[in-house]
């Protein structure tokens, strides 16, 4: 045994031998439904042959080529794009991950705010409640004050508005104004920045794991879409989590009638199989940006071609298996069993999400909405429970928002095994939050 400790801080280290399909494998053989999906990444299942061979052929063919030329698994991801990507964004910039390629994304707002002489244009405005990854830029806009303990003197500071939350809204809970009341909050906070200092506004459409899927109201994307189109800012959708299929849709954002003006993605990308991240953005902001002597500077890694080559097999295997419309079915089947197991449930408030993205929110009180206190863990000790009964959920919050629990299977999964899922689910909850009473 190495005297080298993994990971960096010592925590819970789970070994894993193997893994097919929708499932992990211990050293003892013992199966664990993978019902995060890793870190809601796993798309297509594990184990798949021929994204395997796609990568070592990639491997033979090319080991290394610098980001910007091109390469035959390069070509067959361009190719495998198609029929994905709204028809405005045709620049392609790949990263080996999504913080890489959300803060490529906010250099090229704001280089493409100064190429067109918007000068002022400095700012982001970043949500409450989000994550965008571990950069100091990316951390510093991120909602998420856990990630950004003992950080917080030398971070960058980013105007910030609240996300949409309406479990939780302060008008009331699901009220029918929320929408407009979020969205006048982002309208406020730009008048009282100045709309001539802001560049960008940079959001998930369906929040992630650091809110636990929260669905936005339904009219809050195009009032957003009307109030970055009136000033002049541009729309990042941060899709690292919900994009290529995870929500029913290709795309988060389609649930509603928008388009970005920068797509990011990242995770289901390629399906967990290597390292990738992709902005996506029109040639009205590369013309502009390359015309203004910018550069849109690469990772040594970004879009390696291995991970083309795998990115570029799973988006195949996605569209072969029909794998959004299954997220969407599959997704209905498993909000239902999700609804009928907690909607009553003295200790969830909530279950939420689209597709094969859902979460519950955990509470004291069902009623007065009131927390468990971070004393209690209650995150990790039904995480730590569902792995003791063979089912691995992804544990979310912030910090400040808290005890949300997060599933997000590969699209594979079966129904039986959703079954499980829920099923275990209901039996973590009870059990921990018994001990808690
Ligand atoms: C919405 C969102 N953006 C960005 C990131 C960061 O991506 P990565 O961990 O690949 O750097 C994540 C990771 O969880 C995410 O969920």
């Amino acid at each position: 045994m190495s005297h080298l400790q993994w990971p960096f801080i010592s925590g819970r280290n789970i070994h894993i031998a193997s893994a097919q399909g929708a499932c992990l494998y211990n050293a003892e053989g013992d199966a664990i439904i993978d019902a995060a999906g890793g870190a809601i990444v796993v798309n297509v299942g594990h184990g798949r042959q021929r994204v395997a061979d796609a990568v070592a052929e990639a491997t033979l063919q090319t080991s290394y080529v610098v980001p910007p030329w091109m390469t035959p698994s390069r070509e067959a991801l361009l190719k495998a794009l198609q029929g994905w990507l709204p028809e405005h964004l045709t620049q392609v910039h790949c990263t080996s991950g999504g913080t890489e390629a959300n803060e490529a994304a906010m250099k090229i707002a704001l280089h493409y705010q100064q190429a067109i002489g918007e000068t002022t244009r400095t700012r982001i405005i970043g949500r409450s409640i989000s994550y965008h990854g571990t950069t100091l830029a990316t951390a510093s806009i991120s909602g998420h004050p856990g990630r950004k303990k003992g950080l917080e003197a030398a971070l960058p500071q980013f105007p910030e508005v609240q996300t949409p939350y309406p479990l939780r809204c302060p008008l009331g809970s699901h009220h029918e104004d929320s929408g407009a009341y979020y969205a006048d909050l982002l309208r406020d906070l730009i008048e009282s920045e100045g709309p001539e200092n802001i560049a960008a506004f940079l959001a998930e459409p369906i929040t992630g794991s650091s809110g636990g899927a929260i669905v936005p109201p339904e009219d809050y994307w195009p009032k957003v879409r009307e109030i970055c189109d009136e000033y002049g800012i541009l729309l990042i959708m941060d899709e690292v989590m919900t994009g290529f299929g995870r929500t029913g849709t290709q795309f988060g954002y389609q649930h509603w009638p928008i388009e970005p003006d920068l797509l990011i993605s990242g995770k289901g990308l390629a399906g967990g199989y290597a390292p990738l991240g992709g902005v996506f953005g029109s040639a009205k902001i590369s013309e502009a940006i390359a015309e203004a002597g910018f550069q849109v500077m690469f990772n040594t890694f970004g879009g390696h071609p291995a991970a083309c080559a795998a990115a570029a097999e799973v988006l195949n295997i996605m569209v072969e298996e029909d794998l959004v419309n299954q997220a969407a079915v599959k997704g209905s089947y498993l909000h239902e069993r999700l609804q009928h197991a907690f909607s009553n449930h003295p200790h969830v408030a909530e279950v939420r999400g689209r597709g094969l993205f859902a979460a519950i929110e955990v509470v004291q009180n069902r009623e007065s909405l009131e927390r468990c206190s971070i004393e209690a863990a209650v995150t990790s000790k039904i995480v730590a429970k569902g792995l003791s009964k063979g089912v691995f959920y992804y544990g979310g919050g912030t910090g400040d928002v808290r005890d949300i629990i997060c599933m997000g299977p590969p699209l594979v999964i079966s129904e039986s095994q959703l079954d499980q899922v829920v099923d275990t689910l209901a039996e973590c909850v009870d059990e921990v939050m018994s001990t808690l009473a």
